[in-house]
């Protein structure tokens, strides 16, 4: 399939390339990025490698994914952000991660709208969640953000989450400003 992209005042969302791995390995080996992730230890280049080939595949095979997303002022890879399908529970979740310099602007919040839109505007899913350890505060802070529930703790991954919910009725798909379809 043709993978979409978008772009917002700042962001341009756009599909991943396997180029991408040496840009996004240096974002995912500084310190403290995975510190909330299952293995917070920084990923070698080899797997780093495999995770952009998976994400590929992913567009392909469930028909969405996440997006490589990039600051527009710079053009550079700075990090991402999309849908990915969970299914041991056959539920969809919003996924972000963002290059640290850039953090605390808003710009996650900007992208993770385009994702939610994406979801409930051509998907048509009934609704989506959001996982994040319960001390990673800013990811919890951005789900709130985008209007999600706080549905209680629950085990993902083997560990335990704070899960968050937001339906299709409850989204507010006009307060978003996207450019629209860049290709
Ligand atoms: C989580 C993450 C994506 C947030 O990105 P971001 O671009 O900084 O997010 P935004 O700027 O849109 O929003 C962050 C919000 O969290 C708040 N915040 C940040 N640190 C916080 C903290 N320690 N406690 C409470 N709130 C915090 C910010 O003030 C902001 O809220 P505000 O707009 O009301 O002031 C980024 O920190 C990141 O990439 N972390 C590493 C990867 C990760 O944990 N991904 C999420 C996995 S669930």
């Amino acid at each position: 399939m043709t993978v979409p992209s978008f772009e917002t005042p700042r962001l341009r969302l756009r599909p991943f390339v396997e180029d991408d791995a040496p840009a996004l390995h240096r974002i995912l080996t500084k310190e403290d990025m995975l510190k909330y992730f299952p293995s917070p230890a920084g990923p070698s280049l080899d797997k780093v490698e495999k995770f952009v080939r998976n994400q590929i595949r992913q567009w392909a095979t469930v028909g969405y994914g996440w997006w490589a997303v990039e600051l527009k002022s710079t053009g550079a890879l700075s990090g991402w952000n999309g849908l990915q399908y969970l299914p041991d529970t056959r539920e969809t979740e919003v996924g972000y991660l963002l290059d640290r310099p850039l953090w605390g602007r808003g710009l996650t919040t900007e992208a993770a709208r385009v994702s939610l839109r994406y979801g409930f505007g051509n998907l048509e899913l009934p609704e989506i969640i959001a996982l994040a350890h319960p001390e990673n505060l800013a990811s919890r802070r951005v789900m709130e953000k985008l209007g999600m529930r706080f549905t209680g703790p629950a085990d993902y991954f083997g560990m335990q989450m704070a899960r968050y919910v937001v339906g299709r009725a409850a989204f507010d798909m006009g307060d978003i400003a996207v450019g629209g379809p860049a290709n």
